[in-house]
């Protein structure tokens, strides 16, 4: 007894000397399935995207194959004063085939404006709003996010508090070959891929090529999360841009060739020399596999990536990089060819979505100088974008109730607007009165 006592408040002691100290991950939570509860003709898996500053992708599935690829809208919840048609596709992945996938867009759109719409004619009326016209405005970004209770975690806790559009590095459904996953996941997501814009960019979970019958991979993705490639001057729905107030987005395909005589490539320099950074300050990049990582999973998996595409996004004053597929966190600082340098990106790792492989929970010891955060724990991140020289990122680290900020972030300084790197931009990004 004299012993058992101080032994108990020693340890009572460690646990609440630690627990203040560091975040006591919880364990990894099952998969969820997310069911089809409406009638056939009604719609599922309702996600919007941009098309342009002044249109909207409406996508939904529906079982029924006759119903129309119509979708009403308007200002006010019930009327709908306008309507728009668009088209429908499907597909044969071995013994599954889809439903009917639509996608109609529609505009022009006010900024900051909630549109109420019906899709097909049947169903339930859901609702979105508009990103603004001018800053500020806010990005949430998570990759990797599947389909478990740690996803429902992530999702819940974007949505708690408002944002304009919702981006994502990659690894969407984890359906891994198993179709009707991405049916659960559509079905997931749909309370908040129908509210905000969803734009997305693949990763290796989203491949699913088969030798021979489905060498190209790609199918259920292309399909059903279909972006803005055809506006930005891509041939593919694997990389794209597009701008949203002030900002300029670029997503890449980290498993779509991207040497230096590839399309991807070509299409990148194309894209970047048309980027007027007066009227876009800043500049985003996303794509699946990291560059920069110090965690001990997918080591070096993004160096041939980098080491074909890294100059030009140096070149170009990129602001941002994220990217996902190490299930962590890791914020660095602005890099450029492995050092520290202030007009190279800041490079993030968002892998943390809450998919059910877990955590990457081992880093390399010590921690690189380059590395200024890093956590193995799900979670989201936000980009506020002030206004056109200033944002503010921060990170929200999943917990049972609420979402704090555990890297509470770092003030951002758009490159166009430092003195000491717009200077050696490109000059036909930059007209000469602005710099
Ligand atoms: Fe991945």
């Amino acid at each position: 007894m004299k012993i058992f006592l101080p032994i108990n408040l020693l340890f009572f002691l460690f646990i609440v000397t630690k627990g203040s100290l560091e975040y006591l991950r919880p364990c990894t939570r099952p998969s969820v399935s997310s069911q089809h509860h409406r009638s056939d003709a009604d719609p599922q898996q309702v996600h919007i995207s941009l098309v342009g500053e002044e249109h909207m992708r409406i996508s939904w599935i529906t079982k029924d194959r006759k119903v129309q690829s119509l979708v009403e809208y308007g200002t006010t919840a019930g009327k709908y004063d306008e309507s728009a048609v668009g088209e429908t596709t499907s597909y044969r992945y071995f013994l599954y085939r889809s439903g009917e996938i639509h996608h109609v867009k529609i505009g022009p759109l006010e900024p900051s404006t909630t549109y109420y719409y019906r899709c097909g004619g049947y169903g339930p009326e859901f609702s979105f709003r508009t990103p603004p016209s001018a800053f500020p405005v806010e990005f949430a970004v998570a990759g990797d996010l599947g389909q478990t209770g740690w996803t429902e975690s992530t999702l819940a806790h974007v949505g708690a508090r408002d944002y304009d559009v919702f981006l994502l590095p990659g690894d969407l459904s984890y359906a891994d070959f198993l179709q009707p996953l991405w049916d659960s996941f559509g079905r997931l997501v749909e309370p908040y891929a129908s509210t905000r814009p969803w734009m997305v960019t693949q990763g290796n979970h989203d491949k699913e090529a088969f030798p021979i019958i489905y060498p190209h991979g790609f199918m259920a993705y292309n399909a059903r999360w279909r972006m803005p490639y055809q506006e930005s001057g891509s041939t593919t729905n694997l990389y794209y841009s597009f701008d949203v107030v002030g900002t300029h987005i670029i997503m890449l395909g980290s498993y779509t060739d991207y040497n230096v005589n590839s399309d991807q490539y070509k299409w990148l320099q194309s894209d970047l020399s048309k980027v007027d950074r007066v009227r876009t300050p800043w500049i985003f990049v996303l794509f699946h596999t990291p560059w920069y990582n110090s965690n001990r999973a997918h080591r070096g998996e993004g160096e041939r990536m980098r080491k074909a595409m890294e100059r030009t996004l140096y070149e170009a004053r990129v602001d941002v990089v994220f990217a996902g597929h190490v299930h962590a966190y890791e914020r660095f600082t602005r890099i450029y060819d492995g050092k520290a340098d202030h007009c190279g990106p800041v490079h993030v790792t968002i892998g943390d979505g809450g998919n059910r492989e877990g955590l990457a929970t081992r880093f390399k010891n010590p921690s690189p100088s380059i590395s200024l955060y890093r956590e193995p724990s799900f979670g989201h991140g936000r980009l506020r974008v002030v206004n056109s020289s200033h944002a503010y990122w921060s990170w929200h680290r999943n917990n049972d109730t609420e979402s704090p900020v555990a890297d509470d972030g770092t003030w951002l300084e758009s490159l166009s607007s430092s003195a000491a790197c717009n200077q050696i931009l490109v000059p036909s990004k930059f007209p000469k009165d602005e710099l």
